[in-house]
């Protein structure tokens, strides 16, 4: 998909038809890990792929997602909070350009079960993922959604 097409389309994807492939998802993981983070500390932040059902039907407000993978990091402050962000709209982008529904999640991250996030690491920022029947068309973003001044 072209980009600027592809962001007019990005949408939230609640409703999921079945499970990513493996192939999706390594495209998912790689666009991760293309993700900026604050003076390039990768190894501050983990990625866990959550995609065992016995540990999803515990997740809060994930929408019967099959899939969802959680960025957490040492210490977080201010940066890794931005930079999960910008970890998980990457993932979310590929997502979407791969045809999968995904959603930003933070509703579950306070039910993650004790044991999933590597040791040391606090979960951040999630995002949900599946299949969806749903189309990604231009969505027409009218330019006044988030106010903006612009000093000249
Ligand atoms: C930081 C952040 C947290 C979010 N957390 C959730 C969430 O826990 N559950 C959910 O359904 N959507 C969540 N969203 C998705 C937003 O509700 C959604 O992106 C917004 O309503 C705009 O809709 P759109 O993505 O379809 O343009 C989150 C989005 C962001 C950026």
């Amino acid at each position: 998909m072209e980009t600027l097409n592809m962001l007019n389309s990005r949408k939230a994807i609640r409703e999921y038809s079945g499970q990513i492939t493996d192939e999706q998802l390594h495209k998912i993981l790689v666009a991760a890990n293309a993700g900026p983070v604050g003076m390039g500390n990768y190894d501050d932040y983990r990625l866990t792929v959550i995609q065992d059902s016995s540990i999803l039907s515990k997740l809060n407000g994930i929408y019967d997602a099959p899939t969802v993978i959680v960025v957490s990091a040492k210490n977080p402050s201010h940066m890794e909070y931005i930079s999960s962000g910008a970890i998980v709209h990457n993932m979310e982008l590929a997502a979407e350009d791969q045809g999968i529904g995904a959603n930003y999640n933070m509703a579950c991250i306070s039910s993650i079960p004790e044991g999933i996030i590597p040791e040391f690491f606090k979960p951040i920022f999630a995002i949900t993922l599946g299949q969806t029947t749903d189309k990604f068309t231009d969505r027409k973003i009218p330019m006044d959604k988030i106010k903006t001044n612009i000093i000249k």
